[in-house]
């Protein structure tokens, strides 16, 4: 089980230009509700070609769920995947310039022309999850797929990126097949890609019956998913965290063996195994920082957790950071970005298995600092900040 070792607060402080605290139900910072939407809108050109849009059905706003983030200079990317008709682009952004709270409008990114779907040469059709490096390149990943029937036995929606000591060109891709259990390579310098299996990335049959939003479900499954990458050892590498959605358990595994192809293909046993999360413990999205603090959803519980990597993976040395029952209901996304903890809840099991309710809101985009998060838990009584040294998880 996750520590709850704090304190339990019910504070509501009113939106204010569109800005909302929402007195976290656990955990002692605020958490701020940067943007929600009832359901999502496009920065069409003008109100005409919005109509039409409509009209024509290129544009239903109840089908468009937000489900991935990044945070990139004054860019705030949210993705919408195409899994219902009249998606009109997958990767968007709001300007965080402009906007500084409310329901803001998605602007296509680049634009309009390359979020056409199905054109797969020079469109993307369906990203979920993206990230922005420091070398300032956006990874996208288009799983390619028009609703959700076309991923029988492969499903690519997640990437980690792993930058190695070279620099910018020293650059690989870990790309996570949910259905297919199986982890896609892809070097930047070689332009080449090479694809392993391994058991850890199948599903724990005793792990895939969910109590989400009021629902239950199974989604039994849902093998690797989520991925994190350390900083990077004093061997050189990173270390890549991983782990199957329908499974409270994280793995572990050296860069070093992802990156070469043949030692990929004949390593078993460099994989290491880690204990469970706890009885609550399933996840999706898993990041880790600068200083290695691993951030994870928690998404039985409205909630994100967090690791320090200094100490040994194991649940006493968890804790949760932020738990929301209204306003975190599936935090489908966790990214953070200069101190800051950013959240993109939304309600994805009752948008898929039930009916979303317009006149509520759905979908959130909040933060809350890291530093204040983590205050006074585990994850602040050692010290913090990755310090380069041997640590237990390096081979
Ligand atoms: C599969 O994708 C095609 C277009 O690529 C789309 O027309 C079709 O509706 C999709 N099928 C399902 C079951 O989602
Ligand atoms: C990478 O390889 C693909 C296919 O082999 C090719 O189409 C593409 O242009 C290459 N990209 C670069 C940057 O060389
Ligand atoms: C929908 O949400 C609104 C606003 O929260 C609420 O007043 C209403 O009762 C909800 N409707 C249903 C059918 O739950």
């Amino acid at each position: 089980m996750l520590q709850e070792l704090l304190f339990v607060s019910f504070l509501y402080f009113g939106r204010v230009n569109g800005i909302q605290r929402w007195g976290s139900q656990f955990g002692q910072a605020p958490l701020l509700e940067r943007f929600f939407w009832r359901s999502l809108d496009f920065a069409y050109p003008d109100e005409t070609s919005r109509t039409v849009a409509m009209m024509k059905g290129e544009f239903v706003p109840e089908n468009a769920l937000p489900v991935g983030i990044e945070i990139w200079r004054n860019k705030l990317f949210v993705t919408v995947p195409r899994w219902r008709n009249g998606i009109p682009a997958t990767l968007n952004y709001i300007s965080l310039d402009t906007n500084r709270g409310g329901s803001p409008k998605l602007t296509p990114y680049p634009n309009w022309a390359q979020n056409k779907a199905g054109a797969c040469g020079s469109a993307i059709t369906t990203a979920y999850r993206i990230h922005a490096d420091v070398c300032d390149r956006l990874w996208v990943l288009d799983t390619g797929t028009i609703g959700t029937g076309n991923t029988t036995n492969t499903f690519i929606a997640n990437i980690a990126v792993d930058l190695g000591k070279g620099g910018c060109d020293d650059a690989f891709a870990y790309m996570s097949d949910e259905l297919g259990y199986g982890l896609i390579v892809y070097s930047w310098e070689q332009n080449k890609s090479w694809r392993l299996t391994h058991s850890y990335f199948m599903p724990d049959p005793l792990a895939g019956d969910y109590n989400i939003g009021g629902l239950n479900f199974q989604w039994g499954e849902e093998g690797i998913f989520g991925m994190s990458l350390s900083p990077i050892a004093s061997n050189g590498f990173r270390t890549l965290f991983f782990h199957p959605l329908s499974s409270r358990r994280e793995f572990a595994v050296s860069t070093k063996i992802l990156r070469d192809e043949t030692l990929s293909q004949n390593s078993y046993h460099e994989f290491q195994v880690l204990p469970e999360r706890g009885q609550l413990g399933h996840c999706t999205s898993a990041i880790m920082d600068e200083n290695g603090m691993q951030f994870f959803n928690l998404i039985d519980q409205n909630a994100v957790g967090c690791w320090n990597s200094v100490l040994p993976y194991s649940p006493e040395n968890h804790a949760v950071l932020v738990r929301h029952d209204e306003a975190m209901i599936f935090p489908a996304d966790v990214k953070v970005n200069r101190g800051m903890l950013w959240i993109i809840s939304d309600k994805m099991p009752v948008f898929l298995l039930s009916t979303l309710n317009y006149t509520d809101v759905n979908f959130r985009i909040l933060t809350v600092s890291v530093r204040d998060a983590i205050a006074g838990t585990v994850c602040d009584s050692s010290p913090w900040g990755f310090a380069g040294n041997s640590l237990w998880w390096e081979s």
